[in-house]
């Protein structure tokens, strides 16, 4: 069977949805690579079989450009500035072409039930025609800039074994 060629997306300021994200792709295969919303252009997208796409949830929800801007104006206890080279997935999934292909979508956030941001990403690739793999997830990070609860990168694995197992 061919291995499943994927993009996984996702928009990280802090590091933990990109440490996900690049668990998903090891679990789905070969094939499947984890780019930020700046390298997944159009032509990188285009023969995927499936696009998962990430994001973490801030303010309860798919980060917004007024949240990227407060978290840059006034960074608080962060370890670290917040990465905001790459664009919000919001703005991604608002150009993204038409396809036909199949999606599926994660967040990350703190142990809630404090908002989502996965299912809204789901929505709009529903809406572009991705037809939807898999329920939308949540992993789980210790404290609010992180790090992963013990066990996320593992679960992130099996989660896109699992995706891939559903798509082959
Ligand atoms: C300013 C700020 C706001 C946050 N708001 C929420 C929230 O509303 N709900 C939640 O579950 N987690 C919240 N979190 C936790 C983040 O979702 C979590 O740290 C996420 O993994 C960050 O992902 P990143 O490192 O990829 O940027 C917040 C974190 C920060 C720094």
């Amino acid at each position: 069977m061919d291995s499943v060629k994927a993009v996984v997306v996702y928009e990280s300021l802090w590091g933990n949805t990109a440490r996900i994200a690049r668990a998903i792709a090891e679990g789905i295969g070969p094939e499947a690579r984890a780019l930020s919303t700046a390298e997944a252009t159009a032509a990188t997208i285009a023969d995927a079989d499936v696009i998962v796409a990430g994001a973490p949830v801030l303010g309860f929800k798919l980060p917004s450009e007024k949240m990227r801007e407060s978290v840059r104006a006034n960074p608080g206890k962060a370890p670290a500035p917040p990465d905001l080279s790459h664009p919000a997935m919001r703005t991604w999934l608002d150009a993204l072409p038409a396809g036909q292909g199949a999606s599926a979508a994660f967040d990350t956030r703190v142990r809630g039930p404090f908002g989502s941001a996965a299912p809204a990403i789901a929505e709009a690739l529903e809406q572009a025609g991705y037809a939807s793999a898999a329920k939308p997830v949540g992993f789980v990070v210790a404290g609010r800039f992180g790090p992963l609860r013990d066990g996320e990168v593992e679960r992130a694995r099996a989660w896109g074994a699992e995706l891939a197992t559903a798509l082959e």
